[in-house]
């Protein structure tokens, strides 16, 4: 289940109907989706091959296609984030600037946390953290920047409406169009 901070008071909003209600007045959705079908070799594994992570979507794949028939998603694939990523420090230091995307930033957590910090539709920031079974929506043009939590690793099914166009456009100027996924 997601936790929801906001900023800059701290303010912890923890009963799901208030999270429900906070949420949607600032233009957010973040759903639930069942985790526990995973085996357990597809869960607190970092270093999935290619046919493990197919099969991560192959199990997810209703829940997949009722989403890319809602909003218009065309691809899915799985990414993980952990002390065995390449350069992980570079690509953090790029998620944890300000930026919004042309299409909306969809991650549904298998495993490990991750914390969104998003500018809501009020212009108020709000630091959700998320984790397994969690599934977030960044709507397109929305700015937010991302960064892990404690543990450090996170695996995450990502949906894509455009994967040949989606990048990060940065919002603090200077290096605005660079391209990075997350
Ligand atoms: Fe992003």
């Amino acid at each position: 289940m997601a936790t929801i901070r906001l900023c800059p008071d701290g303010r912890l909003i923890e009963a799901p109907a208030e999270m429900a209600s906070f949420l949607e007045g600032e233009g957010l959705t973040c759903r639930n989706w069942d985790v526990s079908k995973l085996r357990e070799g597809l869960r607190g594994n970092y270093t999935l091959t290619e046919a493990e992570k197919a099969e991560i979507l192959a199990v997810f794949k209703e829940e997949v296609e009722s989403l890319k028939a809602e909003g218009g998603y065309v691809a899915a694939d799985v990414v993980i984030l952990s002390e065995k990523t390449p350069d992980l420090e570079t690509l953090l230091g790029k998620f944890s600037r300000e930026h919004h995307h042309s299409e909306d930033e969809v991650r549904f957590v298998v495993d490990g946390h991750g914390i969104f910090t998003i500018r809501g539709r009020s212009g108020r920031y709000v630091e959700i953290t998320v984790g397994p079974g969690d599934l977030i929506t960044v709507p397109a043009g929305t700015r937010h920047w991302f960064t892990l939590a404690e543990d450090r690793r996170i695996k995450c099914i990502r949906l894509f409406q455009d994967p040949s166009g989606w990048a990060a456009i940065y919002d603090d100027a200077p290096a605005r169009g660079a391209s990075v996924q997350t």
